[in-house]
């Protein structure tokens, strides 16, 4: 099963936030929505399932016929959504679901966890078109440096501004 980290990131290379002065752009919503779809699954962390289901997005809605996964150790049930204790335990999941492909969906926590693990096949980056001040980084490693090269796979205007950078990983 290939698995897909999606995530919006600032012009200034930020994990990018939300908030109501500063909402996801539609474009990069319309975009997670149609690779959610084409996976039929995706798999979120707690806090960001939670920001979602306040906003009528979580395990209902426009997303109701997706497998939809939320990486927690602190809470057992939620509606409209399969809880796994872990990352590879997300994924082992939606492989025994028959899924060939995982979207990982976020938030900074669990992305960075997915890389960390070294987990992650495909990088699908949407940049959209704001500058933020101090904020969120996806990393491979917290506490130390190191790199891992990635590859080009294509490139697309989304609209609105936002460009999507789509790389493979070299695992
Ligand atoms: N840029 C984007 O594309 C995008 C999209 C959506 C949201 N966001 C932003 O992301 C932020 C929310 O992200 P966040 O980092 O606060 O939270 P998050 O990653 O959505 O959720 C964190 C929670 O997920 C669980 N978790 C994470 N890693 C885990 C692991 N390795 N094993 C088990 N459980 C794990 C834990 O839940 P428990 O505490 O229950 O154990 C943890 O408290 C917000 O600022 C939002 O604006 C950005």
């Amino acid at each position: 099963m290939k698995t897909i980290l999606w995530a919006t990131l600032s012009a200034n290379g930020n994990y990018a936030q939300s908030s109501p002065e500063n909402p996801p752009k539609k474009e990069a919503l319309d975009d997670f929505a149609k690779h959610a779809e084409a996976a039929g699954n995706f798999i979120v962390g707690r806090r960001t399932f939670e920001g979602m289901a306040a906003s009528g997005g979580g395990g209902g809605g426009p997303f109701a016929d997706l497998d939809i996964v939320v990486v927690s150790k602190s809470v057992d049930a939620l509606p409209g959504a399969t809880i796994a204790r872990s990352p590879q335990e997300a994924l082992n999941y939606l492989q025994r679901k028959g899924h060939q492909t995982a979207i990982v969906a976020a938030g900074a926590d669990l992305h960075n966890a997915f890389l960390s693990q070294g987990l992650v096949n495909e990088l699908i980056f949407n940049v959209a078109p704001v500058l933020e001040g101090k904020g969120l980084h996806l990393t491979i490693d917290a506490n130390d440096y190191k790199f891992k090269d990635v590859r080009l796979l294509d490139t697309n205007l989304l609209g609105g501004g936002v460009v999507q950078l789509h790389y493979a990983v070299n695992r």
